[in-house]
């Protein structure tokens, strides 16, 4: 008789360039700041969003879409012309979110993350540290997780890297005998020397030194925050774009 007992493996791919391995679920990071904003967009009452990869390819389906939706997201970490908002998680409100549930996102690197997920036709859940606690309990019925970070230019990000750590962390407390792949144990190794302060640990990557420099240093406190939401927003089909909705567990 032969017993076939089915691991739980997490695997977390730093590089985004790199083909992906094969998993029942992806959790995408871009902890500054795309998954975050994405992350604030829903737990503020928005309904949709289609992560695209371009301006030019937002302002199009925004045409199709209707004046209504929100264009979002930025090029050198501003929006780009004629866009209505950035990628700052905190020009967010309940009040716009509610009255413009639906939006079109494109970021440098997250929304190509996004839609690299996608592509792998698995299920694809929005990841951010402020929804940590709900997206790790998300993974309960896939034996094979991945995380896959956003990076820089197709290259791991050391804020990524850390938030996936942080995230990793949780899985395996979460989890208790999880199988962790190579990449899964450099992010969760590079965090656990860190710990416990996630602000405090990024603050030397390029990221954070960018995003300062541009005024945006109050975002990084604002994504580093645990566990302010339990929306998981994951990634379905509308009108034949990849587009996240709200969650319906
Ligand atoms: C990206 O997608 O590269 C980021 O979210 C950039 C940013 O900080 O806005």
């Amino acid at each position: 008789m032969s017993l076939y007992f089915s691991k739980r493996t997490l695997s977390v791919v730093l590089s985004p360039e790199k083909p992906l391995p094969e998993v029942d679920l992806w959790l995408v990071l871009d902890l500054l700041r795309a998954t975050t904003t994405l992350v604030t967009f829903f737990s503020l009452g928005g309904k949709r969003l289609y992560p695209v990869a371009t301006p030019e390819e937002a302002r199009e389906l925004q045409k199709i879409l209707g004046e209504k939706v929100l264009l979002m997201g930025e090029r050198n970490s501003l929006p780009p012309e004629g866009f209505d908002l950035g990628n700052s998680p905190r020009d967010l409100s309940k009040e716009l979110c509610q009255n413009h549930p639906e939006a079109v996102m494109t970021t440098t690197n997250g929304t190509r993350a996004m839609l690299k997920a996608a592509a792998s036709r698995r299920l694809v859940l929005a990841a951010s540290i402020r929804n940590a606690s709900a997206v790790i309990r998300a993974c309960t019925p896939f034996s094979r997780t991945g995380i896959l970070c956003a990076g820089r230019y197709g290259k791991a990000a050391l804020d990524d890297t850390l938030g996936a750590g942080y995230l990793t962390d949780l899985f395996c407390r979460t989890f208790p005998g999880a199988v962790l792949e190579d990449g899964a144990r450099i992010a969760l190794w590079s965090w656990q020397r860190q710990a416990p302060e996630l602000e405090r640990a990024i603050h030397l990557s390029e990221h954070v030194a960018i995003l300062r420099g541009q005024g945006f240093g109050e975002d990084i406190s604002f994504c580093c925050m645990p566990d302010q939401t339990r929306e998981v927003p994951r990634m379905g089909n509308e009108r034949g774009h990849p587009c996240f909705e709200r969650n319906p567990s």
